[in-house]
């Protein structure tokens, strides 16, 4: 088993730490489900003041909820809405300091301030987002951006 201790204070470490744990969960599975759902238990667990932390999984032109932690959530993201929505259409990481001045923001815990959307590619094609919410403003900076870029790189076979 993991040892899931994981020092917050150096987000490169953070990361790094934080790729090599998924790394090891993923190792031999092949069902998304199952690498979704420790994946986002690991990215509540490693992560301070998140309220949110799981998948929405691209299916035809809409994004639907996939494992998570924290409240439930919308289920049904139609491309191109609210911040998940505009990073699976973009391809581009969303990286949202202030939630309430995003245009189309989608709230679905009225706690979360500030927001981070990955997008999962898989040979050049997105097939989700990995969605990361804080109820504190601008929680997230470019490294927590390029760090969930990693993970999402690493994981994007197996999801
Ligand atoms: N805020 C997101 C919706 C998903 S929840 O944050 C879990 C958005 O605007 O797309």
């Amino acid at each position: 088993m993991y040892d899931f201790q994981f020092d917050t204070a150096d987000k490169p470490v953070l990361y790094a730490d934080l790729v090599a744990a998924a790394r090891g969960l993923i190792h031999g599975e092949s069902d998304p489900v199952a690498n979704m759902a420790n994946l986002a238990a690991l990215l509540a667990l490693a992560l301070p003041d998140c309220n949110w932390t799981g998948f929405y999984r691209l299916v035809g032109d809409t994004l639907v909820l996939g494992p998570f932690a924290g409240k439930p959530a919308c289920i049904r993201i139609p491309l191109g809405q609210g911040v998940c929505g505009a990073a699976a259409q973009s391809g581009q990481t969303q990286l949202v300091k202030d939630v309430h001045a995003f245009p189309g923001h989608i709230a679905c815990d009225a706690a979360s301030a500030s927001e981070l959307v990955v997008p999962i590619l898989r040979d050049g094609q997105v097939v989700g987002v990995i969605d990361l919410d804080s109820p504190t403003p601008a929680r997230f900076d470019e490294d927590d951006a390029r760090g969930i870029e990693a993970l999402a790189a690493a994981i994007a076979h197996a999801v």
